[in-house]
């Protein structure tokens, strides 16, 4: 008999031998669908398990600290740098303020992307904050490498004060100074400063969720 999976967010109820890797009607991933036991099918939808209750096929261990990981709310950035003449950017979720007097931010990146190695020789970063639209955005600057691509080909932007490259289509862009790193092993954190901002379009910001449901 084919298994029966429900999406804990929306009740959409997917038959197949896995769970859809993102629901049709709510955009939740394949990490909320629950199995459907055959004693849940035989009760009145009414009894049967809502997302309002507690999972009762608790994931254990690893899988429930990527379960719960995986529902932290996060923005969509894309994060440039500039050193030695050289231009590049990367999307990244991981950045959010840590104070706002002084207005201080922190940034995770990977020691392997070349936008870490910028960051790294000049001490200064940009960010620019995706809105809703911009999906196109993320996958530009998420999945390739700049030491091979030009990414900022064909996007519109201007350079900030600081010298980085901001892209012009997106709600807000500000850039920072970098007065602390802390290794992480795969990532470094970076704490800095923020020396300038501006305000472009009013609108939603994108949320790495909204990235998923959407893409
Ligand atoms: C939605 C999304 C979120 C990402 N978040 C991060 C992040 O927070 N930190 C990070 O180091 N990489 C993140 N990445 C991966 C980098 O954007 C990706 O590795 C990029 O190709 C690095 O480019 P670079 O080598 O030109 O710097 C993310 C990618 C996507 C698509």
């Amino acid at each position: 008999m084919e298994k029966r999976w429900r999406c804990t967010v929306c009740g959409y109820i997917h038959t197949g031998e896995n769970p859809p890797e993102i629901c049709p009607i709510c955009g939740a991933d394949a990490s909320f669908f629950e199995l459907v036991s055959q004693e849940d099918e035989a009760k009145p939808s009414s009894e049967v398990k809502s997302n309002a209750k507690p999972v009762v096929d608790q994931p254990d261990g690893e899988a429930a600290i990527r379960q719960a990981l995986y529902r932290i709310s996060y923005g969509l950035y894309i994060i440039s740098a500039q050193a030695e003449g050289r231009d590049n950017g990367q999307c990244a979720n991981t950045c959010f303020q840590i104070t706002s007097e002084p207005a201080r931010l922190a940034i995770g990146i990977n020691k392997l992307n070349f936008t870490h190695e910028l960051i790294q020789k000049s001490g200064k970063f940009g960010v620019s904050v995706l809105s809703q639209t911009g999906h196109d955005y993320a996958r530009k600057f998420g999945y390739r490498t700049g030491r091979d691509v030009n990414k900022f080909e064909g996007v519109a932007v201007h350079r900030g004060k600081s010298g980085v490259l901001l892209l012009n289509d997106v709600l807000v862009t500000m850039e920072a100074t970098v007065i602390s790193q802390l290794d992480s092993g795969t990532h470094t954190l970076f704490l800095a400063d923020v020396i300038g901002g501006e305000i472009l379009q009013e609108g939603e910001p994108m949320t790495y969720a909204y990235f998923r449901a959407k893409k």
